[in-house]
């Protein structure tokens, strides 16, 4: 098994309805439920969060929501968004019992919100932006960043695909990012975790 850090963004942005063909296939397209790899990098990333507790959190490309109802016992208040519709139900279903959890459709980068938060959660969605567009979310996350908040990236390596589907890039662009400083990186044969604090 080769692990490949050498994808590039792709040509374009993919589309809102290739993710909504998804959904229509299947109601957990990648299994997040149920794949080991995909419960073990949750586990990672909330057990990677600095701080206790978070006031305002982000988290751009909730899915089916499993991560939302995690950072749910960690945060007083979280907005959690997806381009398409099929998710944004399963994850408002997932995270039913927590007033404190708003779960809206956007699709990024053009539709970002007017709020600044103190933690932002970004999993497995940077790999799918063009490269203009990859530095547009990043820049617009960083700005909605609070001074000394944490932004976390966590994306799994191109290990089967061979066509872009790699953090490497999108972490290395973040690392990059004046507005951060690098406080956790995390690197294993399956995903790249980064946890990056606003400067201030
Ligand atoms: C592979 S899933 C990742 C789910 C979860 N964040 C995780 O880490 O397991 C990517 C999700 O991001 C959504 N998504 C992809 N591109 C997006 C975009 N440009 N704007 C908003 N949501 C997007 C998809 O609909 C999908 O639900």
């Amino acid at each position: 098994m080769t692990i490949r850090d050498d994808a590039q963004p792709p040509a374009e942005t993919v589309s809102q309805e290739h993710f909504l063909n998804l959904y229509l296939a299947k109601t957990d397209p990648w299994d997040l439920a149920t794949k080991w790899h995909d419960q073990r990098k949750y586990a990672v990333t909330v057990a990677s969060l600095p701080r206790a507790k978070y006031r305002r959190c982000y988290e751009p490309g909730c899915s089916v929501g499993l991560l939302t109802r995690m950072l749910a016992a960690r945060c007083d208040d979280i907005l959690a968004v997806d381009c398409v519709a099929d998710a944004v139900e399963r994850t408002a279903d997932e995270v039913r019992e927590f007033p404190h959890v708003r779960v809206k459709q956007a699709m990024l980068p053009a539709e970002l919100p007017d709020e600044t938060f103190d933690l932002i959660v970004i999993g497995d969605l940077l790999y799918y932006l063009s490269g203009p567009d990859l530095h547009t979310l990043i820049d617009a996350l960083v700005q909605r960043l609070e001074p000394d908040g944490d932004l976390v990236a966590v994306h799994f390596r191109d290990r089967e695909h061979g066509d872009g589907y790699d953090g490497a890039q999108t972490h290395a662009a973040l690392a990059g990012h004046a507005g951060l400083r690098p406080l956790v990186h995390h690197d294993d044969e399956w995903f790249l975790l980064d946890v990056l604090r606003r400067v201030t």
